[in-house]
C-alpha cells in the first residue's frame, strides 16, 4: 500500500471531491495571495532559473528505489536505461528514494550504506549521460501522519544525504519531500522546509533544492507556500488531471477511479455506460454525462482539465520569481495506448506553452514510456513527448 492508497482509504470523501474538481479543470485566475512572508524574488536569471534550463523534459524512475525492499515492484534498471533516456530526448531523471526505510533509530537516524550503494550508481549514470538528476524522499508515510514527531528524522536524513553528495556536480538536485499530504499540509511543511534548506546549505551552499506544496504537490496549494529568500529553490508540483482518466482502474486510489475504457480526449465514439453495480457518487455520474456529451474543447476528459492550471503556474512563477517544475504527470497503462499518448502530448504541450519544465511518471513501470521487452518507447510516446 503506498501513501496515496493510505490517504484515500482514510479520507475517501475528501479525496473524491478533490479529484472530481480537478477532473472538471476548475482553477481560478492567478492573483497573488500567498502569505506576506513569501517574498517575490524579482529575478528570472537566478541560479534556480538557470538550473531549470536543464530540467525541461524528464522521466521518473518510478517504483524502484522508493519501494521497499527495492525490486518489490519488479522494475529493473541498468546503465543502459540512462543512455536510452538521453537518446530519446530527456534531459533529466527524477529518482524517488525511500531513505526512511534504511534509517536507524534516533537521534542519529543513521542511513544504512545499502541504500547509498543502490542510489550512487543511478546518480553517477545519470550525470555521465548528460542528464540532470533529482533525488527526493518518497512515500515518507510517517511524516504525512505526524510531521512534528518526524521532523528530526526528516532533517537527519537530509543532513546525511546532503553530506554524502556534497561534491557532486550541480546537475544533482535535492527535492525535499514527495507529495506531502494528510497532516503534512503546506503550512506545516513551510517551516520544516526552511530548516532543511538551511541545514543542507551548510554542506551544499549552491545546490538546487526543490520543495513541493501539500495536498500531493497540489497546484491549488501553491498559494499557501512560503519559500525562504534563497535564490536556488525550485517549486515542484504534480498534475494528474483528469484523475478519473489518468488513474482508471488503479488499485491504490481505493475505488475512486473504478471506470475503465475512458478515452482522451472525450467524447467517446459511443456513449460510456458505467456498470450500475459500481454505485458511483453523483459527481462521477455527472462527469460521465459531460464526458459523453460535451465537445472536446469543453470535455472533462480533455485539455480543459489542465490548461488553465498550466497558465496559473506560469503566472505564479513570474510573480514570485521562483521557477516551477512539473515533477509528475502521466496516465496509467490500464488506459488504451492511443489515449495515453494523446494525454502525454496534450499536457506536455500545455506545460511547454507556459514555460514549465516537466517530468513524466514514469520511465518503465505502471505509467511507462519505455517498453523493456522491445527496448522501444510504447507506441506514440516518442511522438507525444518529443514530436519525432
Ligand atoms: C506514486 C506512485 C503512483 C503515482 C501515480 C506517485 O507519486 O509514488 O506510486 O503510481 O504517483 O499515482
Amino acid at each position: 500500500m503506498n501513501s496515496k492508497t493510505l490517504f484515500l482509504s482514510l479520507s475517501l470523501t475528501a479525496a473524491l471531491s478533490c479529484h472530481q474538481s480537478r477532473a472538471e479543470g476548475v482553477v481560478t485566475n492567478f492573483t497573488p495571495q500567498n502569505p506576506p512572508e513569501m517574498q517575490p524574488l524579482g529575478k528570472t536569471d537566478s541560479p534556480a532559473f538557470q538550473a531549470m534550463r536543464h530540467l525541461q523534459r524528464g522521466a521518473n524512475l518510478g517504483d524502484y528505489l522508493e519501494s521497499y525492499p527495492v525490486g518489490k515492484n519488479k522494475v529493473t534498471v541498468s546503465a543502459e536505461d540512462f543512455a536510452a533516456m538521453r537518446r530519446e530526448g530527456f534531459d533529466h531523471v527524477r529518482i524517488p528514494v525511500g531513505w526512511q526505510h534504511y534509517a536507524g533509530p534516533g537521534p542519529d537516524f543513521m542511513i544504512s550504506p545499502e541504500i547509498f550503494a543502490k542510489a550512487d550508481p543511478l546518480v553517477t549514470n545519470s550525470l555521465a549521460n548528460g542528464l540532470s538528476v533529482i533525488i527526493n524522499i518518497h512515500h515518507f508515510d510517517e511524516l504525512d501522519r505526524d510531521p512534528t514527531a518526524t521532523t528530526a528524522e526528516f532533517l537527519q536524513i537530509w543532513k546525511q544525504v546532503a553530506e554524502h553528495y556534497k561534491d557532486c556536480p550541480g546537475g544533482l538536485v535535492f527535492e525535499l519531500d514527495n507529495e506531502p499530504h494528510q497532516q503534512a499540509t503546506t503550512a506545516v511543511m513551510n517551516p520544516i522546509y526552511a530548516q532543511a534548506i538551511s541545514l543542507i546549505r551548510e554542506s551544499n551552499p549552491r545546490r538546487t533544492i526543490m520543495v513541493e506544496p501539500g495536498k500531493w504537490g497540489g497546484i491549488d496549494e501553491l498559494q499557501n507556500l512560503i519559500v525562504p529568500a534563497d535564490d536556488n529553490v525550485v517549486v515542484s508540483v504534480h498534475c494528474y488531471n483528469p484523475f478519473l482518466f489518468t488513474h482508471q482502474g488503479a488499485s491504490w486510489t481505493h475505488g475512486s477511479t473504478p471506470l475503465t475504457g475512458l478515452v482522451f480526449p472525450g467524447p467517446p465514439s459511443k456513449p460510456y455506460v458505467p456498470d450500475p453495480g459500481l454505485n458511483l457518487p453523483k459527481k462521477t455520474l455527472q462527469w460521465v454525462e459531460e464526458y459523453n456529451t460535451l465537445p472536446t474543447e469543453k470535455n472533462p476528459s480533455g485539455p480543459i482539465a489542465f490548461t488553465s492550471r498550466m497558465k496559473f503556474l506560469h503566472d505564479w512563477q513570474a510573480h514570485y520569481g521562483r521557477p516551477i517544475h512539473l515533477g509528475e504527470f502521466g496516465a496509467y497503462t490500464k488506459g488504451d495506448q492511443q489515449s495515453r499518448a494523446n494525454y502525454y502530448s496534450a499536457l506536455r504541450h500545455a506545460a511547454e506553452a507556459q514555460g514549465i519544465g516537466w517530468c513524466i511518471w514514469d520511465w518503465n513501470s505502471g505509467f511507462r514510456y519505455w517498453d523493456e521487452k522491445t527496448q522501444q518507447p510504447l507506441p506514440g510516446m516518442r511522438e507525444a513527448l518529443f514530436g519525432k
